[in-house]
């Protein structure tokens, strides 16, 4: 009888079981007449051990094999409490399918790499269990995401990537050559876009990559990032702070629940994701600036928080920490108006804890006519490429609110990770597009 193949992750339960797993040779211990090799197969890795005497051939097959060589392996599974994932193989067959040449050994081998050279492998870098638990944790974070929104009856409605023009300042835009020498630009946010769905189904979102020629190299900066854009119709900033929230409440419950083995791979603090959950604290700008004042930070009313106020303002708290109502002039042209306080915009950011920066960005939109032509001509913004979105204040315009969640930022916070190249599987930069 063929022995069943089975994924890693699904060892255990086959312990007392010959099964066969199809995966890369990840390292190799020699002991005399002992081999002592780890397999992979993206799930998990398994130990196996196999005896000169007892096997002779998959003995023969394995000795001198080079790390990253795939293989099938036939064995029986063995509990053993000390292996990682509690079992290991006791390895009867294998059949090499490539063996990396010796002349070309595999380049990342198992010690410290510098980034440099581990981001020029990227394609190969993927293959660490520490960069694989990234990437299943970013697929569950947006599978919580989608389910969530689509739970409170939000329906996707995907925005263009080609667009006629900014909608998060001119200073990031790409611009691409359109057929005929027509300019066109790499969209910068899904939002105008999901303004004119709102209109016409309700409650939207849209999800996918986002592009933003950054100058700066910092670890919170990508060129190409994915956004999940709600917009609704008929709703305010107070309705955008409570999804907010839901929706980051949802994302970390879900990693947590279903990628706790990842979580531990990384070696991340569960406790501290466990205390996730909505509401959150919120407060307004203008406190905002007193925390900072509060806690030395020079910052004056007026001005812009970068990542040191940020994780200034988010060692206050052990969740995320929303600030609404920050200073019109230093947010986008879209922002509604404070009735209450005209300098104000109705807007508002979360932000991570553990000093992971600003998460979400979003607000209420400016839904009258002519104040909306007043900020586009003040944001020195080309009126006739906006005809179209005004067009959504002429006929029938409702108070309408949304944000933008950055998803690494969310998932490298998730994560724990240093730096946000780490959760996207292959990261563009300020100077990479390789490989
Ligand atoms: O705050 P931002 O610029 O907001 C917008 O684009 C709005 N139009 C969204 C909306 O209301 N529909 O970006 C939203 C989020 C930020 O909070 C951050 O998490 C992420 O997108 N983000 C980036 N992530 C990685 N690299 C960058 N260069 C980013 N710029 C923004
Ligand atoms: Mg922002």
């Amino acid at each position: 009888m063929k022995a069943p193949a089975i994924a890693i992750e699904h060892a255990s339960p086959h312990a007392g079981q010959v099964v066969t797993i199809r995966g890369w040779l990840y390292n190799l211990r020699e002991s005399g007449k002992l081999l002592f090799p780890i397999f992979r197969d993206g799930t998990g890795v398994l130990q196996g051990v196999v005896s000169l005497k007892e096997q002779p051939q998959a003995f023969e097959a394995l000795k001198g094999l080079t790390q990253e060589s795939s293989v099938i392996v036939t064995g029986k599974i063995q509990t053993e409490p000390r292996a990682p994932g509690g079992c290991e193989m006791h390895i009867h067959a294998v059949e090499v399918v490539q063996k990396v040449p010796e002349s070309s050994p595999y380049p990342i081998q198992l010690k410290e790499h510098g980034v440099d050279f581990l981001l020029d492998q990227r394609h190969l870098w993927i293959r660490t269990p520490r960069q694989a638990a990234i990437l299943r944790i970013r697929a569950e974070a947006i599978r919580a995401a989608r389910n969530f929104m689509d739970a409170q009856g939000y329906t996707l409605t995907d925005a263009p990537i080609f667009t006629p023009a900014a909608c998060e300042g001119t200073t990031t835009l790409f611009e691409v050559n359109y057929i005929d020498d027509q300019k066109a630009y790499l969209t910068q946010s899904g939002q105008l876009y999901v303004e004119a769905t709102a209109a016409a189904l309700g409650k939207v979102y849209t999800f996918g990559p986002t592009f933003r020629a950054e100058k700066s190299k910092t670890r919170r900066h990508l060129t190409e990032f994915w956004m999940l854009e709600p917009e609704a119709a008929f709703a305010h900033l107070a309705d955008m702070m409570d999804l907010g929230e839901g929706l980051v409440s949802a994302i970390v419950e879900g990693v947590v629940k279903n990628r706790a083995r990842e979580l531990q791979t990384l070696g991340r603090d569960i406790s501290k994701l466990e205390k996730i959950a909505a509401p959150f604290p919120r407060i307004t700008y203008d406190d905002a600036v007193k925390v900072l004042q509060g806690a030395g930070n020079p910052a004056k009313w007026g001005d812009d928080f970068g990542g040191d106020e940020e994780t200034l303002i988010s060692k206050e708290f052990d969740k995320p920490v929303i600030i609404h109502r920050y200073p019109s002039a230093m947010k986008a042209f879209y922002m509604a108006t404070d009735p209450e306080w005209p300098e104000l915009s109705l807007s508002f950011d979360m932000i991570a804890p553990e000093g992971f920066g600003e998460i979400i960005g979003g607000g209420e939109r400016q839904s009258d006519y002519e104040t909306l032509v007043r900020r586009i001509r003040e944001s020195n913004l080309p009126e006739e490429a906006f005809q179209w979105y005004l067009d959504l204040r002429r006929y029938g315009s409702a108070p309408h609110a949304g944000f933008g969640l950055g998803l690494e930022r969310t998932v490298a916070w998730i994560c724990g990770t240093e730096h946000i190249r780490e959760v996207i599987p292959f990261p563009r930069m300020l100077y990479r597009v390789y490989p």
